[in-house]
């Protein structure tokens, strides 16, 4: 049976790892709630299955899209996932025919930011899919069929913003382990301040991989001096210690740049954030533009709003990292 269904995702942030999680450290991610991408199918009238996402400039047949287009990937998968393959599929056999849909995303998550924008879209897609076949996924599958698009997105990556989007949580994770919980006993404020510099990620990981390459002691270094952040970050969290992310928050700013990939516009953003008040600051995600986030406290969170604005930020978002996840059902996660 198949019926209208609708569903969101959230944009994420990197709190710690990024480019480092590409290569087997760990990375310390979070949702940002407060911006979400949302689909919907219903029937479609006219026949077949139609992709239909104004923001990104789409409107066309599943049949007409590329086999290389990361929504076309998503939706494929997901379809075989939930009405199954020809020859069956482990977990459904039999093989149904597809429904006529209609698939409409919107999205108010910048696109190329680091804020995860594409791992978002593909998540609710892949969410009103299943709602609409009157089978949901778990969160686990989720990320898994996400993790299709991100490979056309990113190239290769972690896979840590399908698996913190999916879970919709604050997240430690390693790439090829199972994720085990984070927990956030005492809930932190963050302001996100974008550069407007789109920067797609893909460019961002084959950069930092050339580098790599070209010396990899020096990066497998900075690599090392990455997951030391990130694990001591870790603590901070758990032990319901934010005000010791600060200064963890800085040093992990500086190995990103020291690989190439930060900007002129997120050291102005990074420099006026710690000036007006910030804890710490660091960019976040892949770099060469898109976001940087700024450890706040509700005292702090205006003059650093207003002080990202006046740098040339043309937007900047508060967000809590918190203990909280989805309201309607948390995935017991076994304890780290
Ligand atoms: O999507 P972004 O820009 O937040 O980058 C993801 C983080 C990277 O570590 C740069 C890439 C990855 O696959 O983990």
């Amino acid at each position: 049976m198949t019926r209208s269904a609708t569903a969101s995702a959230p944009g994420k942030v990197i709190l710690f790892g990024e480019h480092a999680v590409v290569y087997g450290r760990p990375a310390i991610a979070a949702p940002v709630m407060g911006v979400q991408a949302t689909a919907s199918v219903t029937p479609n009238p006219a026949g077949g299955i139609r992709l239909l996402a104004p923001d990104l400039g789409e409107d066309q047949p599943l049949a007409a899209l590329p086999a290389d287009h990361p929504l076309g990937t998503v939706i494929r998968a997901a379809l075989a996932e939930l009405y199954g393959r020809p020859g069956g599929s482990p977990s459904h056999p039999g093989v149904s025919p597809l429904p006529d849909l209609l698939i409409r995303v919107t999205s108010e998550i910048p696109i190329a930011s680091g804020l995860g924008s594409g791992a978002a879209i593909a998540t609710a897609i892949v969410r009103a899919l299943a709602l609409s076949a009157g089978r949901p996924l778990a969160d686990e599958e989720v990320s898994r069929l996400v993790y299709q698009s991100e490979k056309l997105y990113h190239g290769a990556p972690s896979g840590v913003d399908n698996t913190v989007i999916a879970f919709r949580r604050p997240v430690y994770f390693v790439r090829g382990q199972p994720l085990t919980a984070l927990t956030v006993p005492v809930p932190f404020h963050l302001v996100i301040g974008d550069t407007g510099v789109a920067s797609p990620t893909k460019l961002a990981v084959e950069a930092v991989r050339r580098a790599w390459e070209a010396g990899p002691a020096r990066y497998e270094a900075l690599f090392d001096e990455a997951e030391q952040l990130a694990r001591a970050a870790r603590g901070a969290i758990e032990g319901g210690e934010p005000q010791r992310l600060d200064p963890l928050m800085d040093h992990n700013h500086a190995l990103p740049a020291e690989m190439g990939v930060s900007t002129p516009e997120l050291e102005r953003l990074v420099a006026a954030a710690r000036a007006a008040g910030a804890g710490g600051a660091k960019l976040s995600g892949g770099g060469r533009g898109g976001n940087m986030i700024a450890l706040v406290t509700e005292t702090t969170a205006p003059a650093v709003t207003r002080a990202l604005l006046a740098a040339g930020a043309p937007h900047a978002l508060l967000t809590l990292v918190g203990p909280w996840t989805h309201p309607s059902h948390p995935t017991p996660l076994p304890p780290s």
